[in-house]
């Protein structure tokens, strides 16, 4: 392999897919994709660039030091972006093994080897749940205090401190994006737009947690990509750099326009139980990012929803897989009763 070699971790989930489909278009890098497959890991996510020979993908576990090092071992990583983890909050409230494992002991292994290896530029994708919970008023900024919620975003938060401290010790060239709230194509369906959108196109009720007023910051995946395409060319070591779509919206306002958007009635709408410790407000002030990198918002809301609605409608066998396979289990647990 002549041309720089970069490795993506966690690349068959929603986000990393999207990122790797974006470089390979837009570079001439080899990519190496390590992905565990676990139950959010979709191989057909990159179907379509399966073949293209700059593309390589290793089933691999981060949570695993011998895998992790031996991939390192046998081939010559230019850069590494890190975003396998576990992702989903109510999951993590269910049971939060597997998240301490992957976000914190895999990230953990990651920094080891590149420690010892040494390598260009490291991209820890974290998130702005780090932050905790927002008031009406105010915004995350790159410097307000770290104050997780849930064993998800404790266990991300956790990630960070530790990419902080090997930036700051051994001097690893390590960055950390925090984004807000993502949608587009390929996002699991048990995400809020996704769920809500594959359980309307079936005719099945749309679960809103609570009041159905907690506020997230949107963006569209594309947007993500182009920034931390930024972030993992100019951003500098030991920084961390916000990243959101200027986009505050309710959840019933989300689920509203979906529901219109396909032309299907509002009393598909049920609201249910609140999620225990369900945090309230999410914005992100992202004028670092966009002064000093120079990211630009792209995508508009409303036209991205209708894409990405229009996606799920014209990919119905890839979701639908989905949806009757093992991930029926865990909708019963979560849903039943409720
Ligand atoms: P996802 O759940 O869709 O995908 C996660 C991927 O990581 C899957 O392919 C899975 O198989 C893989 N993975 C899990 N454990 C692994 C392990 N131990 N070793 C190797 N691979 C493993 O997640 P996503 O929504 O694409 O999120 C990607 C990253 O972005 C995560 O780090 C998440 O915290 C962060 N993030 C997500 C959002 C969002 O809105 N989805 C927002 C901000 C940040
Ligand atoms: P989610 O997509 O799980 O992302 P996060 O919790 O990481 O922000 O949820 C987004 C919002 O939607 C959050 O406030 C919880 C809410 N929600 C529902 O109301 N119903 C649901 O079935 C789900 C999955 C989420």
């Amino acid at each position: 392999m002549d041309k720089k070699t970069i490795l993506v971790t966690g690349g068959c989930g929603f986000i990393g897919s999207n990122f790797i489909r974006y470089m390979l278009k837009k570079y001439p890098y080899n990519i190496i994709n390590l992905d565990k497959l676990t139950y959010a890991g979709n191989l057909e996510n990159l179907k379509d660039i399966e073949k293209d020979e700059r593309y390589r993908f290793i089933k691999a576990d981060i949570g695993n030091k011998n895998e992790i090092d031996k991939v390192f071992e046998e081939n010559e990583i230019y850069g590494v972006i890190n975003f396998a983890a576990e992702s989903h909050v109510d999951r993590s409230i269910m049971d939060a093994d597997a998240f301490i494992k992957t976000n914190i002991n895999g990230t953990f292994n990651i920094l080891d080897i590149v420690k010892r290896k040494g390598i260009e530029v490291f991209v820890q994708i974290s998130t702005d749940e780090v932050y905790g919970s927002l008031g009406p008023e105010g915004k995350f900024k790159e410097d307000t205090p770290l104050s997780p919620n849930s064993p998800y975003s404790a266990s991300k938060a956790s990630a960070d401190l530790l990419v902080l401290a090997y930036q700051h010790t051994f001097g690893i060239p390590a960055v950390i994006t925090r984004c807000s709230n993502n949608y587009g194509p390929y996002q699991f369906p048990e995400k809020l737009i996704p769920l809500m959108i594959t359980n309307a196109l079936a005719d099945m009720e749309l679960p809103v947690y609570g009041d159905g007023l907690n506020i997230r910051d949107w963006i569209h995946v594309e947007d993500h990509c182009e920034a931390i395409d930024l972030v993992f060319h100019k951003g500098k070591p030991g920084n961390v750099y916000n990243i959101g779509g200027e986009n505050e919206r309710t959840n019933i306002e989300i689920v509203r326009l979906i529901l219109d958007i396909l032309g299907k009635p509002h009393s598909l709408i049920k609201f249910v139980k609140d999620r225990p410790g369900h945090d309230r407000r999410y914005a992100i002030d992202c004028t670092k990012i966009k002064k000093e990198l120079g990211f630009v918002i792209k995508k508009d809301f409303k036209k991205g929803m209708e894409d990405t609605v229009k996606w799920y409608i014209e990919n119905r066998t890839w979701w639908e897989r989905i949806k009757s396979g093992a991930y029926l289990e865990y909708y019963e647990k979560m849903y039943k009763n409720r």
